[in-house]
């Protein structure tokens, strides 16, 4: 990876947002120069003509700097609401309907009389009291379009069907969603608003209307009447559902003007994208550069040949494209991650054309391997020379080498070097030890390009038997899969609050995360490079049998070799590397040419990086054994389907690459009064409870998910779903509920009582952890459900200073431990043993009334760079300074000075707030607003006000 930083900074001028002016170049000769282009772009939501033309005149756009998701901040139009025609909802009231399957019955004059009368929205085990699983079933009905419409088309809303459909207009189809079998995939949640061509439509008569329908398991039919809720940010009717979170996308185009000084021509300019999501255009002013579908992967044109210098300006045009439902959670809209420009000499090194690798390591000594392509752009053949110097942790100089080659005319050269190391420290999760190799190219002795290119270095294995090893020390994979998403920041990337998610994992003793399910941000890997994480860098969620209607399938044939090469050229140099993953839960494991399709896949990463084994999640083992799907495979991912670990034990490496999926809200127990005892209630308005108890069908808790993968020592570990909740995929739950409940922490990174489970099973600092809080007014007397965490031997609880009794974990085969405790308001302590002697303690207290806030911020002292954060905790407290563990309060944000709030969040998953604002409800005492920094050095006083309370303040520092 390229540190800009390394290189001569040239000035960014903005001229009152008028253009960006690329200024200081010294001219022809000199190395390489790499510009952030993230500042002054303007930005307009929703489809527009000739956008992509120089003369277009952008001044009504927003002003905006990327990275962008234009989704988060609620820009994006309803998708529902664009209609260009009126819109028919013609779910409510009377259909036929019938049971089974033909064809035919989509014809108007079919004879349905003895079809049963049915009343929607409604499911068919409801009405029809009709329920095996994979069963078709039809519904007819007749509308009539009047005739002062004439020559209109129209469209129909169907609202919601599970699982699949195929719409009929008199007798020709109009719309489907979801998959019939053989390939079903469900669309359960996605409104069906279907387009009718004026053709087809009988204006002033009767006009039929026949619906083909197929569920998967329960709940089939037209469910759901399609009526829209728009709350923030969010639409009950967005065509992404729930996976997006109901955060509709749309289309989005961006602008950027800019300038270039006469005496960069000559020179190279090319332009590199991180990701823009999704199937993004291009255009140089008005010639059109490239497409991109895939929304994960990086890329670059080269600007040259179309530029303008001096006075005139440039301008450059993006277009993003995000057609929903495409994703299966929330994937944000827009220029997402960062932007740079480049200018090089015609003589340079090609595109991530740096490869460092170390075949051979031992104490003594490492042989490090340089692959470097330098990319010859002048008509001509070239001299060129490669200096490689590597440099240690302190900048030392610890070796060199120096190659001379010819490049001819237009081409690219690999340079190859190996260069011994003597005594290299190596790369490991305590001392994440990185050096750095410095590239630097001349032609005729003048210097034309430099680069700096960060490794690690390391060894490790996956065995059969024993699991994995990290420079040859055995090492049990704790991960979490992460989407990418950064809670109320949305999908724009941000360095410091990855910093911050990773900070959070490590305190739970996470110590590898799975990039679920897309090659990730390039930040995310230079963060665990440095700060000791595994990674597994996974390509896609889909191949060509698509999981939702616009996903990635739609490219797959032309794409994957293209988008799967580039994320392991961009990706091959992190030491944090240690699994390629060609796919999550491919749906073709059980395709007759699964071994074909997966092998390409496989020899790809072979032959771009030999040095990485090659894995894939797979849900379906026994499928993807069958098939051959998993032959290819160097490492055999198991999604859930723990009785695996047993039947491939001794057949394969072997790594849990997806585990739990518990679920859980923050702060709710879901304790309800059942005769003169409490029950917990695993789901309940839309929460889930806090005991570890609940996972969809095809997880499992996260308790038994642990203790399953510590009894298979020769699974190397595992991959928690998923370290954080993220935007979409509420499971087990749909609208209102918008965000996951799978996380370890919630979405703001406040610790979930699992949080405590994991840190007692992945840490070995004492610890102790008390679950629920101790605020049970109205249930005096009534038995509590008390249950501890803890990596000590034993623990013994407190209630009000009498001892409930001590338990040991030696007692149990549980890794909590639990008391039933009748419920008395004061202090309920645990004091947490190890050889009889108590090592750490957790207390939980029954708390006031709400009296104030308190505001604590994560850090008090930051960047002044315009990116750098500081996330400050909002805590509703009593007189006494305890959490308040039921306070909803509306809390106001003022902030002066040199800051912003760059989003709010209070973990609820079925709050419609927006993030992008000055405001927020506690949810369960807590809320969070993230305050960016400007790039002025100052202070930022923030305020935080709510009806009734003590207002709060906190000052901040800002620093360059
Ligand atoms: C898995 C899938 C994940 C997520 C999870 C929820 O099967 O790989 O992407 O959907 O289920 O439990």
């Amino acid at each position: 990876m390229l540190n800009i930083k390394q290189f001569p900074v040239t000035c960014l001028i903005n001229t009152a947002l008028i253009a960006t002016v690329i200024c200081g170049y010294a001219g022809r000769g000199k190395i390489k120069q790499v510009q952030s282009f993230d500042l002054d772009w303007r930005f307009h939501a929703g489809e527009i003509n000739g956008a992509e033309k120089p003369e277009y005149n952008d001044s009504s756009w927003l002003s905006v700097n990327v990275p962008h998701d234009w989704s988060i901040e609620g820009l994006s139009l309803s998708e529902t609401n664009k209609e260009d025609a009126p819109e028919f909802h013609i779910v409510k009231g009377e259909w036929k309907f019938s049971k089974g399957d033909n064809l035919l019955w989509k014809n108007p004059d079919l004879d349905d009389g003895s079809w049963q009368i049915v009343k929607l929205p409604s499911t068919w085990e409801e009405h029809s009291n009709y329920t095996p699983d994979n069963v078709y079933g039809w519904y007819r009905r007749e509308i009539t379009i009047p005739a002062e419409l004439k020559g209109k088309d129209i469209y129909i809303n169907l609202g919601k069907i599970d699982d699949a459909d195929e719409t009929y207009f008199n007798g020709v189809k109009v719309g489907g969603m979801g998959s019939f079998p053989p390939y079903y995939t469900s669309a359960w949640d996605i409104l069906r608003h279907y387009k009718v061509p004026h053709e087809i439509i009988n204006y002033g008569g009767k006009n039929s209307i026949a619906v083909r329908v197929f569920d998967g398991i329960i709940g089939g039919g037209i469910y759901n009447d399609g009526e829209k809720i728009i709350e923030g940010p969010f639409e009950s009717a967005c065509p992404g559902g729930s996976g997006a979170g109901y955060i509709n996308a749309g289309t989005g185009w961006y602008r950027k003007t800019f300038k270039l000084p006469e005496n960069i021509q000559g020179q190279h300019v090319f332009i590199e994208f991180d990701g823009v999501y999704m199937n993004s255009d291009v255009w140089i002013n008005g010639v059109h550069l490239g497409n991109r579908p895939y929304g994960y992967s990086s890329f670059e044109y080269e600007l040259t040949q179309y530029l303008k210098f001096g006075d005139e300006k440039n301008v450059l045009a993006v277009r993003a494209n995000v057609q929903q439902p495409c994703s299966r959670w929330y994937s944000g809209a827009g220029i997402y991650r960062n932007v740079r420009l480049m200018v090089t000499d015609p003589v340079h090194i090609a595109h991530g054309g740096t490869y460092v690798t170390t075949p051979k390591v031992s104490e003594s000594e490492a042989t490090v391997r340089v692959e470097t392509r330098i990319q010859n752009q002048f008509a001509s053949a070239q001299q060129v020379k490669l200096e490689t110097v590597i440099v240690d942790e302190f900048g030392h100089e610890s070796a060199s080498a120096s190659s001379l080659q010819k490049v001819d005319a237009d081409s690219i050269r690999i340079f190859e070097q190996f260069i011994k190391l003597p005594s290299p420290k190596l790369w490991s999760l305590e001392n994440p030890t990185l050096y750095l190799v410095k590239s630097k190219v001349y032609v005729n002795g003048s210097i034309v390009d430099a680069d700096e290119t960060p490794f690690g270095i390391r060894t490790f294995e996956f065995t059969v038997n024993k699991g994995f090893f990290l420079n040859g020390k055995h090492v049990d994979i704790k991960g979490v899969c992460l989407h990418h998403d950064l809670g109320c920041l949305g999908s724009a990337v941000n360095k410091r609050a990855i910093e911050r998610q990773l900070e959070i994992l490590k305190s739970y003793g996470c110590n590898a995360i799975r990039t679920s399910h897309n090659p990730p941000a390039p930040e995310l890997l230079d963060l665990c490079d440095r700060m000791g994480f595994l990674v597994m860098d996974e390509a896609f969620d889909e191949w060509k049998r698509s999981k939702t209607m616009y996903g990635y399938g739609q490219f797959f044939d032309e794409w994957s070799e293209r988008d799967l090469t580039d994320m392991i050229r961009r990706d091959r140099n992190h030491p944090s590397i240690i699994l390629w993953s060609i796919g999550n839960e491919i749906p073709e494991q059980d395709n007759t040419n699964a071994y074909e399709m997966s092998k390409r896949l496989v020899d790809i990463c072979h032959t771009e990086d030999p040095t990485r084994p090659v894995s894939s999640g797979c849900n379906s083992p026994e499928a993807a054994v069958k098939s051959g799907f998993s032959k290819p495979l160097d490492v055999f991912g198991i999604n859930y389907s723990m009785p695996f670990y047993q039947t491939l034990k001794g057949k394969a490496k072997l790594v849990a690459s997806e585990t739990a999926s518990a679920v859980s809200t923050r702060g709710e127990y879901n304790l309800v009064q059942d005769g003169d005892t409490l029950k917990i209630i695993k789901e309940l308005n839309n929460q889930c409870a806090s005991y570890d108890m609940t996972a969809p069908s095809w997880g499992n808790t996260a308790e038994s998910t642990l203790k399953a993968v510590k009894s298979a020592p020769w699974v190397a570990g595992e991959f928690v779903w998923t370290g954080f909740d993220y935007i979409g995929e509420p499971s087990p739950f749909s609208w209102p509920s918008v965000s996951s409940y799978f996380g370890i922490v919630d979405l703001c990174g406040f610790p979930k009582d699992r949080y405590y489970l994991y840190q007692s099973q992945w840490t070995d600092k004492p610890m102790v952890h008390i679950l629920p809080h101790w605020n049970w007014q109205g249930f005096e007397g009534k038995e509590i459900p008390v249950w501890c965490y803890s990596n000590c031997e034993s623990v013994e609880l407190f209630l009000n200073g009498t001892s409930l009794g001590e338990k040991k974990f030696s007692d149990t085969r549980e890794l909590h431990l639990e008391w039933k405790v009748p419920y008395a308001p004061g202090t309920l302590k645990a004091a947490a043993k190890n050889n009889g002697k108590t090592v750490c303690t957790d207390e939980v207290q029954t708390a006031g009334a709400p009296v104030k806030i308190m505001l604590t911020p994560d850090r008090t002292e930051i960047s002044a760079d315009g990116e750098d954060l500081s996330y400050v905790k909002v805590e509703i407290v009593d007189q006494e300074g305890r959490v308040c563990p039921n306070a909803v309060n509306l809390v106001k944000f003022y902030i002066k000075g040199e800051g912003a709030i760059a989003g709010v969040g209070n973990g609820n998953p079925v709050s419609h707030e927006y993030f992008k604002a000055s405001e927020r409800e506690t949810f369960h005492g807590l809320a969070l607003v993230v305050i960016q920094s400007s790039d002025k050095a100052g202070e930022i006083k923030l305020t935080a006000t709510s009806d009734g309370l003590k207002e709060s303040a906190v000052t901040l520092k800002t620093e360059n």
